[in-house]
């Protein structure tokens, strides 16, 4: 079967095409129809107010027919583009025969088993195990925390302060945010908490990082933290995706790998976010050269946003027995044909090397905008995940002006998302297929309404 058709041919349409006001009516009917029958923790249309039909690559059609680009890939997970027909139709394939195989082999999984190991960083292929559990990233990493545990024989485990590793009770134990812990407490025991390197939060990236490298090692002695031993392993992002789009200093991971070998801690990689493509490598682990000793993936690995998470580590790690990490769900088939069939797709259209170029083309663009708007600190990112930071002259977070920024881009047929435990980080992350054009008019309607939000706030005082 022919690997097609091209990125170019993906789309709805290169811009956006909007018949009235948005929400509009049909989508207004849904979207109160749904405040009346789904529970509270909906949150996503209360950012983005509309009701979804379809959606073709970098395109969504709302249920008004009004067309959206989309510069979220439903956060990171349509790297391929949404509803690539070169996946769907194996999937669909797939589905015809059979969807639900628990854990039997089927040539699908093997083929899929064989595409992930093929892609894994370092010295991964051919020296890895694959365990699949539930579908989702938090799923992987709790299978991570179990893995971790079982392997040391140790109780610890680590995060960073703003890390964000998924909803369940280890995952949220491990993640940096209370805002998002308080209400569920008492989480695990034994958990510790180090800063992520921030360089925005010291005078040089090279005191952000020693900094941050000073505490794990303290941490991973077990002389800081409150442990009382050193943990099982620490999970790390190799960027920070929900907590702000926060890039490490150079040399953090490699950095960490010596570090964690010298003290017998796993380290292990979250690649939820950073995974397929996203940041111009298979892997963001592969720019720094590194084998994580364990890595969770998810999101885009189910190709075009099915269900599909996995915990991928060193083949001596695999000491544990059948069921030690169980569920019903553990690999759904049709998801595994559809991410071969991305990892083909991306291979196919070099989507890495297109990934690292059109970010560069969005950061160029943001660049340019901070010259003019003082509220837009800081533009960085990799590849195609990217984040505009806006604070005012104090330095105090401005969410109010990335919430504005975002109902107005989606005004003008644009959706963007955000990030931030405070909520003033713009986050771009589109699908890898994303247009030169789309780029460049995605990019025109965020520079307009990024100088009308920011102005209007300047001239209200
Ligand atoms: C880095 C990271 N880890 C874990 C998760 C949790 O994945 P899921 O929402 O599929 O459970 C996310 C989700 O955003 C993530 O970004």
């Amino acid at each position: 079967m022919p690997i097609a058709p091209p990125p170019e041919e993906l789309h709805l349409s290169q811009r956006p095409n909007l018949s009235g006001p948005i929400p509009g009516p049909r989508s207004g009917d849904l979207l109160d129809k749904q405040a009346v029958t789904e529970a509270n923790t909906v949150a996503y249309p209360l950012s983005l107010p509309i009701a979804i039909d379809s959606a073709q690559g970098a395109t969504i059609e709302d249920v008004d027919g009004n067309v959206y680009l989309d510069f979220s890939a439903g956060i990171g997970v349509a790297n391929v583009g949404h509803s690539n027909p070169y996946v769907v139709e194996t999937a669909k394939e797939q589905l015809d025969a059979i969807a639900h195989t628990i854990d039997f082999p089927t040539e699908a999984r093997i083929e899929f088993l064989d595409a992930l190991n093929s892609i894994a960083p370092g010295t991964l292929p051919d020296n890895n195990r694959i365990a699949f559990g539930g579908p989702t990233g938090t799923n992987a990493i709790e299978a991570s925390i179990k893995l971790a545990k079982y392997n040391t024989g140790r109780s610890g485990i680590v995060g960073f302060d703003r890390g964000y590793h998924g909803g369940t009770m280890g995952a949220l134990s491990l993640s940096g945010w209370s805002s998002y812990k308080s209400d569920f407490t008492p989480l695990l025991p034994d958990v510790a908490h180090v800063p992520y390197p921030n360089p925005q939060n010291h005078e040089t990236p090279e005191e952000a990082l020693e900094a941050t490298l000073a505490e794990v090692r303290a941490v991973l002695s077990g002389r800081a933290g409150g442990l009382d031993e050193p943990p099982a392993g620490i999970w790390v992002e190799p960027i920070q995706g929900s907590g702000g789009v926060i890039v490490p200093p150079e040399g953090f991971l490699t950095e960490m790998a010596e570090i964690t070998a010298a003290h017998d801690v796993l380290m292990i990689v979250d690649e939820i976010q950073t995974g397929m493509g996203r940041t111009g490598e298979w892997f963001a682990s592969d720019h720094a050269g590194i084998t994580p000793d364990a890595m969770t993936v998810g999101k885009a690995i189910g190709g075009v946003g099915l269900p599909l998470s996995a915990t991928i580590y060193r083949e001596e790690l695999d000491t544990w027995g059948p069921s030690a990490h169980a569920g019903t769900f553990r690999g759904h088939v049709p998801a595994m044909v559809a991410g071969t069939r991305a990892i083909e797709y991306i291979d196919e259209y070099d989507l890495l090397d297109r990934a690292t170029r059109t970010g560069s083309y969005l950061q160029d663009r943001l660049r340019e905008l901070q010259q003019q708007c003082h509220s837009l600190v800081d533009v960085r990112g990799r590849g195609l995940l990217i984040g505009a930071e806006f604070c005012d002259s104090e330095g105090a977070p401005l969410p109010e002006v990335v919430g504005s920024i975002q109902t107005q881009c989606l005004q003008r047929g644009l959706v963007v998302w955000t990030a931030g435990i405070e909520g003033h980080v713009l986050r771009l992350l589109p699908p890898l297929v994303l247009t030169d054009e789309q780029a460049r008019v995605g990019m025109d309607i965020l520079q307009d309404v990024v100088e009308s939000v920011t102005e209007e706030r300047e001239y209200d005082g």
